[in-house]
């Protein structure tokens, strides 16, 4: 259980941001290392009683009269779709924002756009690059932002992932989650996630592609278990969830490296190495034939289709915790 000495949810300063501390006042989802644990489980089973089909926030449509921006630095298909299909579910609407489509693209600042689209909407989702233009838009805000993924991180998809654990198994705490491959965004929200739930972290990476090391200081001082190896059998043996990823972050395709990420690639051989009843996860759109074979996306233990469902779920709990329609 890790309870922070700033308030719930208030805001890191990134020292290599150029900004000045957050106003907090609206309820933000950036990371998960900047949250109490009690808000996270909260949010959790927001996003299982969404699962279910039960109200969430008391009523069918909590979030009636509530508009919600997503703005894309980026290409997204679940990203956009799960936030969009699952305001409106809640009762609420939504506007679509490409980045190159509105001013950003002709130089108006993220600061500016973040006061105007405040004026207009109930919160704003932002899919960004240099995880800086999320902490500007936090920051300028006065409605709530949500991290739809950075160069640094992705939460909403580390919160569907244990979503998508926990409905088939149970709790993950005292389990051991392997990565496999690139020690990417989604490895950090994994790490992030790790002191909050109780399951231990055994990264196989390349020397060159490990995961930010101040994110595995964090995790390791909030009592996580994190092993960072170049051995995906070693991360792997005895597992019960394997996760990968593509080898090329979005954005930063030029940095890919199939040669070293080569025998990283989740296949039959290695996945026998996991416990039997481990589950295989990625977060999509998947690359198959590199960083996993067909036979293990397309096999018995991968829950793919469920974590891409669970978005959806998940995010309507982030929303409604967003929105304070529910404590
Ligand atoms: N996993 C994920 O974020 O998918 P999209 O890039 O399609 O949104």
């Amino acid at each position: 259980m890790i309870s922070l000495i700033e308030p719930a949810n208030s805001w890191r300063v990134d020292m290599t941001a150029s900004h000045k501390p957050l106003r907090q006042t609206a309820r933000h989802f950036l990371d998960l290392d900047q949250f109490d644990t009690g808000i996270l489980r909260r949010v959790l089973d927001l996003g299982h009683a969404c699962r279910r089909g039960e109200d969430v926030g008391g009523t069918r449509q909590p979030l009636a009269g509530c508009t919600l921006a997503l703005l894309f630095e980026k290409p997204s298909t679940r990203t956009r779709v799960s936030f969009e299909v699952g305001m409106r579910q809640l009762g609420g609407d939504v506007v679509v924002l490409d980045r190159d489509a509105i001013q950003l693209s002709r130089g108006e600042t993220l600061a500016d756009t973040a006061r105007v689209l405040s004026r207009y909407v109930d919160a704003i989702m932002l899919r960004a690059g240099p995880a800086t233009h999320l902490h500007e838009m936090a920051h300028y805000a006065s409605v709530p932002v949500i991290n739809g993924l950075t160069h640094d991180s992705h939460p909403c998809q580390v919160m569907a992932d244990l979503l998508t654990f926990e409905h088939h198994r149970g709790s993950l705490a005292g389990g051991v989650v392997a990565w496999c491959g690139d020690g990417n965004n989604v490895a950090a929200s994994w790490i992030q996630a790790a002191p909050h739930f109780g399951f231990r972290m055994r990264l196989a990476c390349p020397e060159v592609l490990r995961p930010r090391e101040e994110v595995v200081a964090w995790a390791r001082l909030h009592g996580a278990d994190i092993t960072v190896t170049t051995d995906p059998r070693e991360a792997v043996r005895g597992a019960d969830c394997v996760v990968t990823d593509t080898w090329s972050s979005m954005g930063l395709e030029n940095e890919s490296r199939p040669e070293l990420l080569r025998p990283y690639q989740v296949n039959a051989g290695l996945m026998a190495l996991a416990h039997p009843q481990a589950l295989f996860m990625h977060c999509l759109p998947a690359h198959r034939g590199e960083e996993v074979t067909d036979e293990v996306i397309d096999g018995p233990q991968s829950v793919v289709w469920d974590e891409a469902e669970n978005r959806l779920h998940v995010q309507k709990g982030i929303l409604v915790w967003c929105l304070r329609r529910a404590s």
